[in-house]
């Protein structure tokens, strides 16, 4: 390194405590993609056959670190759905509630080991289609996906242990909608208890990201899942509006952002289908004084920049405890530039592509409007890739609540940082929004977390990790965030009609 470097670098040091910019390079490791190969086109999964859409339409999904198209998907359209629905409702009545619950619990068994013998393939295709890092896709949105099967599938023949004393029995068709940030782990949410409380299915992933819900189509027709049982279709928000008025559908699963849960809400109002609706968050992560800081600060990190920031439950408002506020916000941006921004499938990247142009676009706008209303901000120094879409780690101090940044739902590696003294002020400050979906508590003190979980209005709180989950543990929020749960029990009951 030239002198000349050494002083620019000597004094940037000044700035932080370490430099991490330079000398700390990995080499390149990215993921082969040999081993995977995508059709040109994708048909509709309906009735045990991969059949053209009626609407003759098929539309292109792009990888967005490239942007070059990956393949061409059908757009189901409204008779597509009627197709769906009836081959859902004939599979229903005549073979899925005719079967034990013992032998539908072995399909999901088989559902779930085929999709672990695959699991390279879905990684790579979840990283090419989304955008996000290898090292998620690899090592949380796969197993997870395959952990919510094998744990629905326990319960197939065990419900009356589930709801002891209640007379439970299957919905019928569940229609289900999914987002674009974790797509096939949605799917995994969805499907597999719908199937393990004996209902069929009608499945919509999101348009940006359709490949791998294509793939668990294959894997389920290889599992011999008797016809109809699951149904995928692909297509755009259009599609989605079909599913949800389809009158011959009793259960309508939906995650997304709340306009949309707002539009589904009224559709469904008075027409007797069941809800549950998993929507956007503006999840607090509070700091207190005497909290592990470094272990916080990792918390900090993964609760905001995991997947790029596309997460419902992302800890995108961060309260830090005065005294250490000086010192969270020196590490918090310390890290922010050890970060690893670029090309989703090397393995040692930590923040990958931007989901779509649209949400890249939704993103600056955030920002723009963060300067816009005075708050402070920090973004990390690295290098971005010329092609694709990229935003680097930000974070906003001199935040005020009533901040649009700290109100609404950004959806991107976008933290927004404010202080507090008290712990009522902080539970005040949490509260204030029109979301209630998760929430993070970092302390020392196992009374103060007890305290906070009885106060804090969200679905859930980590205390002292964050962005954790599992099958067993239901997921869902209050307010704005949407009603209904996800996951565990209260998952499997959210399709089941239970009586006394
Ligand atoms: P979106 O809510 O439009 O898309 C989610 C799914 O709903 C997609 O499959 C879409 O095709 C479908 N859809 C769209 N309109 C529909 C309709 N009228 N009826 C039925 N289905 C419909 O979300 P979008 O536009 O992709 O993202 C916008 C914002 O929403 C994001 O910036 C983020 O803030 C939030 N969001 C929250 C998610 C979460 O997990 N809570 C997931 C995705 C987005
Ligand atoms: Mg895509």
């Amino acid at each position: 390194m030239s002198k000349h470097k050494n002083k620019e670098k000597a004094a940037e040091q000044s700035k932080h405590d370490f430099d991490f910019n330079g000398g700390w390079d990995y080499s390149p490791s990215p993921e082969s993609i040999g081993h995977v190969k995508l059709k040109e086109r994708y048909d509709l999964y309906i009735d045990g056959k991969f059949v053209k859409p009626n609407s003759g339409k098929y539309f292109q999904t792009t990888n967005p670190a490239t942007e070059k198209v990956l393949a061409e998907v059908a757009h189901a359209n409204e008779s597509d759905v009627d197709k769906a629905v009836k081959a859902a409702r004939k599979a229903y009545e005549n073979v899925w509630s005719k079967l034990s619950a013992k032998e539908r619990g072995k399909y999901i068994y088989r559902i779930a080991r085929l999709m672990q013998e695959k699991a390279r393939e879905l990684a790579v295709v979840e990283t090419l289609d989304a955008g996000k890092t290898i090292r998620e896709s690899r090592d949380v949105d796969v197993p997870l996906a395959c952990n919510h099967f094998f744990y629905y599938a326990g319960w197939a023949d065990k419900l009356e242990y589930a709801f002891p004393n209640r007379t439970v029995s299957a919905l019928g068709v569940a229609g289900q909608i999914i987002p674009w940030n974790f797509p096939l782990l949605m799917g995994a949410w969805k499907i597999a208890p719908a199937l393990a409380a004996g209902n069929t299915v009608v499945l919509k992933p999101a348009e940006t990201t359709p490949l791998t819900a294509m793939l668990l189509a294959e894997i389920i027709h290889e599992s011999g899942l008797p016809a109809g049982v699951v149904n995928i279709l692909t297509g755009y928000g259009d599609t989605g509006a079909a599913i949800v008025n389809h009158p011959d559908i009793n259960k309508i699963a939906f995650t997304g952002s709340t306009n949309v849960g707002k539009i589904i809400q009224k559709a469904v109002a008075g027409t007797g289908k069941k809800l549950t609706l998993e929507l956007g968050g503006k999840s607090a992560n509070i700091v207190f004084e005497d909290a592990a800081i470094d272990q916080a600060v990792e918390g900090i990190v993964n609760g905001i920049f995991f997947n790029q920031g596309h997460v419902c439950c992302a800890g995108s408002r961060l309260f830090v405890q005065e005294s250490v506020a000086d010192e969270v916000i020196r590490k918090l941006k310390d890290r922010l530039d050890t970060l690893y921004v670029g090309d989703p499938l090397d393995k040692n990247t930590d923040i990958g592509a931007i989901n779509s142009k649209e949400q890249f676009e939704t993103i600056q706008k955030y920002i723009q409007i963060g300067k816009d209303e005075g708050a402070s901000m920090y973004e990390s120094t690295c290098q971005l890739p010329e092609n694709g879409f990229f935003v680097r780690p930000t974070l906003f101090t001199d935040v005020a609540q009533s901040s649009r940044i700290a109100q609404e739902e950004i959806f991107g590696p976008v933290l927004t940082i404010q202080t507090f003294r008290t712990i009522d002020e902080v539970i005040q400050k949490a509260n204030n929004s029109p979301y209630g979906l998760a929430a993070g508590v970092w302390t020392d003190k196992g009374s103060r977390i007890f305290n906070l979980t009885t106060k804090l209005r969200a679905g859930v709180i980590w205390a002292n990790t964050y962005n954790k989950f599992d099958p067993t543990s239901p997921f869902g929020g209050y307010k704005e965030s949407g009603f209904g749960r996800e996951g565990g029990l209260q998952g499997l009951g959210a399709y089941l009609k239970i009586e006394r």
